[in-house]
């Protein structure tokens, strides 16, 4: 089993010194974890984009640190060598700081190693309490879906100067506040190209061009098993959706026409159990 990636690791991973980019995928569940860790990733978020792609919400603003507290266990119960991310749902760090430790307490005490929150300058404060309990925080600015009503709707951001400087200044405060590292979402290239050289800690990106420190997609969205929506930032390395509803109508097909299960697939008795069990009068 390869070695468990570290905190200090992911933070000194600068694609600029030379790194490797960082690889992150979404998980919510032990057999996703186990696949995404096997393909070498080098951390697992459990995102509360699960609303979306796991539950069926509209938006990720329905769920709880509970939810994301259950599906963080099933990854951690999987072992992975990735690092564990888990998501701060919202309204999660909204209230209070003592109300942000509590919750994120109970994401660490789940399997996470590291949480997520969105929002800029005015989560600083949140930013530093965590870290003071030693809680390492994984920063996520431009297109934050937990915005999704005060943004007017899923929208690309940074995309005039005066809104592009102000990402700058979030992610340096955000850095400087102990953020080890930023997810950068829906935001023009260069601006995330301007991001990524203002700070010292790696950005990882979606939908946010290629010279970030490094990437992050759902898992959904990789294996082709969400179809409904494709943002244009999404690669589909398979079509398991097709593949899934193709293997199942086989399966319903075989059903119903007796050729499932087969006597391989089934377990019979031996022939003297089945000649004592005639004598009860079954056959
Ligand atoms: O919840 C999630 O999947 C995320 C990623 C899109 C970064 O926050």
């Amino acid at each position: 089993m390869a070695q468990k990636l570290t905190v200090p690791a992911v933070r000194s991973r600068k694609v600029a010194d030379g790194m490797d980019p960082l690889v992150m995928v979404t998980a919510y569940d032990a057999p996703g974890a186990r696949m995404v860790d096997e393909a070498g990733t080098d951390l697992i978020l459990v995102g509360d984009s699960v609303a979306m792609v796991v539950l069926g919400y509209a938006d990720t603003l329905q769920v709880t640190v509970e939810d994301i507290a259950h599906h963080t266990a099933a990854v951690y119960r999987a072992g992975p060598s990735a690092l564990i991310v888990a998501d701060m749902p919202w309204m999660s760090f909204h209230v209070s700081t003592e109300d942000t430790l509590r919750n994120a307490a109970t994401l660490v005490r789940a399997g996470a190693q590291a949480v997520k929150l969105e929002g800029g300058r005015r989560r600083l404060p949140m930013v530093e309490a965590l870290v003071a309990a030693e809680i390492p925080v994984m920063g996520h600015i431009g297109l934050t879906p937990q915005s999704v009503n005060a943004m007017g709707g899923f929208r690309v951001q940074g995309k005039n100067a005066a809104a592009a400087l102000n990402l700058v200044a979030a992610a340096k405060a955000l850095a400087h506040a102990g953020c080890f590292a930023i997810v950068l979402e829906g935001v023009p290239d260069q601006v995330a190209a301007m991001v990524t050289r203002s700070v010292d800690v790696p950005t990882i990106g979606i939908g946010a061009g290629p010279d970030c420190d490094g990437q992050v997609l759902v898992f959904h969205d990789v294996l082709g098993i969400e179809q409904r929506i494709r943002p244009r930032f999404v690669r589909r390395y398979a079509d398991q959706y097709s593949d899934g509803v193709d293997a199942l109508s086989r399966y319903a097909r075989d059903v119903r026409s007796g050729a499932f299960p087969s006597a391989e697939e089934s377990y019979r008795l031996s022939d003297a159990d089945a000649e004592s069990l005639a004598l009860y009068g079954a056959s």
